[in-house]
């Protein structure tokens, strides 16, 4: 009788310890025995910020997401993303994201929510792209090398980081590409600045002129003994294949006095760029009514019998 009596006794005092060991030990298990229910979570979606407009770092808890658990201890709880918390680019539009809360007993809870980028346009500043330039040293066209290129872009936002890890620019003159001959003018210039994703056209105007002076050459120093004289000056441009020569007092096949007589030559080319020459004429007494023909590299040779009264040295002052 008093065997199965201190035997039942025994059994009840361990269960008791057992039971005793069992809350000391495994508080927080056996809490979670009864928090079987996943965290409630709520999300909400969220627009990139303007500083920051194609990454997104996380959530903040309690103004972006929230979360209700039956455990009084929210810290216990921690929150993942598929996608933004190791600074993963986002693109354009939006992207979805799914939150996952893990509460202390490790329930699982999950809320989708999605990023907007709301970037159209990559957000780089436009440079100032106009310029009047010259046409190169004599040549009629300008070669297109520009002094803005991929180093020079700079960002309007920031935060962003360019997709492919760069950007680019692509420019052209009036159509043509770098390393173009363009012509004298007015052309717009187009600079597409891109990276993997977007890009930003930016425009501006250059306007390419011509500021080479044409080249005048006088006929050298000569006599002649008529009153009519004749003679031609030789003129060359980079553009213009026949700038308009002007003649002061007066010009070939005019009558001029006796005596010595100065005559500038003027060229103008299209661009009105000018250049100036002179030499002297000295018509003689025995004068005749036939001309004398006299013009540069052959004034010197165009009359046999005057030879000894042309002036070998004085070729005709040039000035600009
Ligand atoms: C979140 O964004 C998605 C995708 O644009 C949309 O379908 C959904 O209605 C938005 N949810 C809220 C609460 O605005
Ligand atoms: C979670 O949501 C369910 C259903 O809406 C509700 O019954 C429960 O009480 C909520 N739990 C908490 C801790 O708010
Ligand atoms: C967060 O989620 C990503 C993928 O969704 C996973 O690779 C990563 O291990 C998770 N991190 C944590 C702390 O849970
Ligand atoms: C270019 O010249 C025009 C006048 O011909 C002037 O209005 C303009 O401001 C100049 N542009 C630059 C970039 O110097
Ligand atoms: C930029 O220019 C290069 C060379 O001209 C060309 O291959 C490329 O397609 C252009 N890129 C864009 C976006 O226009
Ligand atoms: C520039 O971006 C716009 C808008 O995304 C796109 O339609 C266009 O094709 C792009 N242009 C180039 C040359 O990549």
């Amino acid at each position: 009788m008093s065997g199965h009596r201190s035997r039942g006794t025994l059994a009840i005092a361990m269960v008791v310890l057992l039971i005793a060991l069992n809350l000391k030990e495994c508080n927080s298990e056996d809490t979670c025995a009864f928090d079987m229910d996943p965290p409630n979570v709520t999300c909400s979606n969220v627009t990139t910020k303007p500083f920051l407009p194609n990454s997104f770092l996380g959530l903040v808890a309690g103004t972006e997401f929230t979360n209700v658990d039956e455990n009084v201890d929210p810290s216990g709880a921690t929150y993942n993303v598929t996608k933004g918390r190791d600074g993963d680019l986002f693109l354009p539009g939006h992207t979805p994201v799914t939150l996952f809360v893990k509460d202390i007993c490790q329930n699982v809870a999950t809320c989708l929510f999605y990023v907007e980028n709301t970037l159209t346009e990559l957000p780089v500043n436009c440079p100032d792209l106009n310029r009047n330039v010259s046409t190169d040293v004599d040549k009629a066209t300008y070669t297109f090398n520009p002094d803005f290129g991929a180093d020079d872009v700079t960002k309007s936002a920031s935060g962003y980081r360019y997709h492919g890890g760069g950007v680019s620019v692509n420019l052209t003159l009036g159509g043509s590409p770098l390393g173009s001959s363009v012509s004298i003018g007015t052309h717009d210039v187009v600079a597409l600045i891109y990276d993997d994703v977007l890009n930003k056209t930016c425009t501006g105007i250059y306007i390419i002129t011509d500021n080479v002076n044409p080249v005048v050459a006088c006929p050298a120093d000569f006599t002649s003994d008529t009153l009519t004289v004749s003679f031609s000056a030789d003129v060359t441009d980079n553009v213009d294949p026949a700038p308009a020569l002007t003649y002061d007092p007066v010009g070939p096949g005019s009558v001029f006095p006796l005596g010595p007589t100065t005559v500038t030559v003027t060229a103008t080319d299209s661009s009105s760029n000018k250049h100036s020459c002179s030499f002297t004429v000295t018509v003689t007494e025995s004068t005749t009514t036939s001309n004398q023909g006299n013009s540069v590299g052959s004034s010197g040779e165009s009359s046999g019998e005057d030879a000894d009264s042309d002036d070998e040295d004085s070729s005709g002052s040039n000035e600009s």
